[in-house]
């Protein structure tokens, strides 16, 4: 199939590129370059041996839209392109809200015009806010605790209007799968792409992983009173590569037509979860390196635990998340090593 990947240049996207190339799809990317840069998409033609057409724009903008969809016979879209820092989406709900949501409609309203109908979303877990019990399962209830995680929520809510829609007028065209990311980390084996933050990260692993490689003096641990086996937060961390090959999985079944329902929701996500602390541990021996850190208040937001349940995904999809946490750092550590200084080395 012929696949645009909107956001294609970024962490996730790019990964997701690896796995449709080496799947035997053709891609488009579009990417408005805001948060990623070009050299990603050199390497992932390195990596693949591929060739593939980029389109510099932004989602919002119809006419980069309609010029796409003019000049490619795309059958399916993989959404990635969007903001995804918690923190900044509280100084800043409108860039989110207008990003993340009104860029998903203008998307969706080119999709229906060049009769697109295939769409495989970038969700979270997020929208999980803080869960009841873990691990969580795709019916649990739906939260927002922050305008990034109620953009992903507004978006999903979207989606299955538009499915609900159709099924009302029996047009069922929409194939839409909502993937709810747990927590992606680690890189490409082959050290040539991986996770590029603008600025200090906000996220654990590069965090860790720029302490470790000398770029930032220490790591905060944000709270050592949860109840957890050691009192840090716990988080089901999974490879981007498995998590890239899952969204491969998701568009294989839409493409299937497997049910009539035209809106599936899956939890991408190992079913297990990690502490700070374990997290520390493991990269320290991943890399060989000892990571500085020290203990600091819990940081707003935060919630205590959480973790997938992966049975839907599983049973549905066939696919489960194959690499342990060794090779997540290993590969981590990989990418930081080759480019200290991320894509600007
Ligand atoms: C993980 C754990 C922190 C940084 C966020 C988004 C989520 C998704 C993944 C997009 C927590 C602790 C972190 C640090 C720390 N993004 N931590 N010191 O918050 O689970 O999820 O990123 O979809 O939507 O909400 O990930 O990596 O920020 O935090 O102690 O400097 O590491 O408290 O327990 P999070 P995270």
């Amino acid at each position: 199939m012929k696949v645009l990947v909107t956001g294609g240049a970024g962490y996730i996207g790019s990964h997701a590129c690896v796995a449709l190339l080496e799947a035997g799809h053709d891609i488009v990317v579009l990417d408005n370059f805001a948060n990623s840069c070009m050299t990603s998409l050199d390497r992932v033609k390195q990596i693949t041996g591929e060739d593939f057409p980029v389109v510099e724009g932004d989602v919002n903008h119809h006419r980069v839209l309609d010029s796409l969809f003019n000049s490619h016979d795309i059958d399916a879209v993989m959404h990635f392109a969007g903001y995804k820092a918690v923190g900044e989406s509280c100084e800043k709900p409108l860039l989110y809200y207008r990003n993340n949501v009104a860029g998903t409609l203008s998307l969706c309203e080119a999709m229906q015009k060049h009769q697109v109908a295939l769409l495989i979303f970038s969700s979270s877990a997020t929208v999980y806010g803080d869960p009841p019990t873990v691990p969580i399962k795709e019916d649990f209830p739906l939260t927002a605790t922050n305008p990034y995680g109620r953009s992903k929520l507004m978006v999903e809510e979207i989606l299955r209007d538009l499915v609900s829609a159709e099924q009302l007028t029996g047009s069922g065209a929409w194939q839409i799968a909502l993937m709810r990311y747990f927590n992606p980390v680690g890189a490409h084996p082959s050290g040539l792409i991986g996770e590029d933050p603008n600025g200090i990260p906000n996220n654990l692993l590069p965090y860790i992983s720029q302490v470790a490689i000398g770029r930032l003096p220490a790591l905060s641990v944000f709270g050592s009173d949860y109840p957890t086996i050691d009192g840090t937060g716990i988080r089901d961390y999974l490879h981007v590569m498995d998590l890239a090959e899952g969204h491969v999985r998701a568009l294989d079944y839409l493409a299937q037509g497997k049910s009539t329902s035209g809106c599936h929701t899956w939890n991408l996500g190992t079913g297990k979860g990690y502490s700070v602390l374990e997290m520390i541990r493991a990269f320290e021996s991943a890399s060989g390196k000892t990571v500085s850190f020290k203990m600091a208040p819990r940081r707003a937001g935060d919630i205590a635990a959480c973790w997938a349940d992966t049975s839907k995904a599983e049973n549905e999809l066939g696919w489960t998340a194959s690499r342990g946490l060794s090779e997540m750092m290993e590969d981590s550590w990989r990418w930081q090593l080759g480019n200290p200084q991320g894509y600007r080395s």
